[in-house]
């Protein structure tokens, strides 16, 4: 019997619940939805740049949106990840600060520049400087419920900023294909939950063939090289494992030629294609011959397709999966998937200077 289907040892080794965040996704991106419906609007008429600034947990969100509104959205999406703002920044752009926490410095600095320059503001995070300085200022604010490991907090991240976009007209409304997403979610967690022994469980299996490699995750443009980039960091925050991701078409253009060496490494390296159907044809032969490729080099290599109709619940699709099997590898792996010591002695450090 795999260790993953042990009840009991899955509930000793994860005393703070990742494994119940993990799991009721679905459930936590309806909730998200409804608080990005009730939310108060920033003026939006003539904006002619959307930015998110955030960092880690909080910018994945703002970067799965990206890709996905990327062949909608008639005006530039950016998400940026650091203390200042692009130069383009001014009246004409909508500024969103993202902090789950609320208190992330880079996000907090880039607050105060896009006041400075007169942007159109939204905030969003569950508590902190953030709403503090959102509310005295008169922004509008997103409250989001408190308690989550910020990367466990994905839905609230996304969805309702989703919604936001699609109640200022910048994109359409997504009501139904979010309805989808939550479905889509709710079967695959028959698949993929704690429950489901690892002989019928993908993500248990596919953490199994993770364990003691290095895992790579290619994605594909313009939105599931976001999802690549999750799996990375879930991989790296719950199961303390390093990863990498890359994107196709671009990894065609350099990284397939790396392959090679150091020998010894590139042996112990995991690949999983995030795959969808209706990636480009071109696209869809470049994972064909990239695996032709890699093959010999690499220590194997897992397909993992996107299910559902709707581009939204296909991205959750591979969201979900990606989450799961993190969760798993950190089990296997012998670490508690929630704390991130590394990131909070990082912030105690930086909160000195
Ligand atoms: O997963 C994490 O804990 C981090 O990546 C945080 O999200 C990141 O440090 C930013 O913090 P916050 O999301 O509170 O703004």
């Amino acid at each position: 019997m795999s260790r993953l289907d042990n009840l009991e040892y899955l509930a000793s080794a994860d005393p703070a619940g990742m494994g119940e965040w993990v799991a009721g996704l679905p459930e936590q991106c309806e909730e998200a939805f409804r608080l990005g419906q009730e939310a108060p609007l920033p003026e939006a008429a003539g904006v002619r740049q959307v930015v998110v600034v955030g960092m880690g947990g909080s910018a994945i969100g703002a970067d799965l949106l990206r890709g996905y509104v990327e062949g909608e959205m008639a005006i530039p999406f950016l998400v940026s990840r650091t203390y200042h703002l692009p130069a383009f920044v001014s009246r004409e752009t909508l500024v969103i600060a993202s902090s789950y926490s609320g208190n992330t410095e880079e996000t907090l600095s880039a607050y105060g520049e896009a006041r400075e320059r007169g942007a159109r503001m939204f905030a969003i995070a569950s508590g902190g400087e953030l709403e503090r300085r959102a509310q005295a200022d008169g922004v509008p604010f997103c409250r989001i419920p408190g308690g989550y490991s910020p990367r466990a907090a994905l839905g609230y991240s996304f969805v309702p900023l989703l919604a936001v976009l699609s109640r200022l007209g910048l994109i359409r409304d997504r009501a139904e294909d979010l309805a989808e997403a939550v479905k889509v979610m709710r079967e695959l967690r028959a698949e993929l939950g704690q429950g489901t022994p690892a002989a019928d469980n993908p993500a248990k299996q596919l953490a199994e063939r993770l364990y003691g490699k290095l895992p790579f995750i290619y994605g594909a443009a313009p939105w599931s090289s976001a999802v690549a980039y999750r799996w990375k960091g879930q991989v790296n925050e719950n199961a303390k494992n390093l990863s990498h991701s890359n994107i196709l078409p671009e990894l065609n253009h350099n990284e397939t030629v790396g392959w090679e060496f150091p020998e010894r490494l590139t042996a112990q390296i995991e690949v999983v294609l995030l795959r969808d159907r209706e990636d480009h044809p071109k696209v869809q032969r470049r994972f064909e011959v990239t695996s032709t490729i890699m093959r010999p080099h690499v220590s194997g290599i897992t397909e993992v397709w996107s299910r559902g109709h709707s581009i939204l619940a296909r991205l959750f699709s591979l969201i979900y999966h990606g989450d799961f099997t993190s969760y798993y590898l950190a089990l296997l792996n012998g670490v508690d998937p929630t704390p991130v010591k590394v990131i909070d002695y990082l912030k105690g450090e930086l909160a000195k200077v």
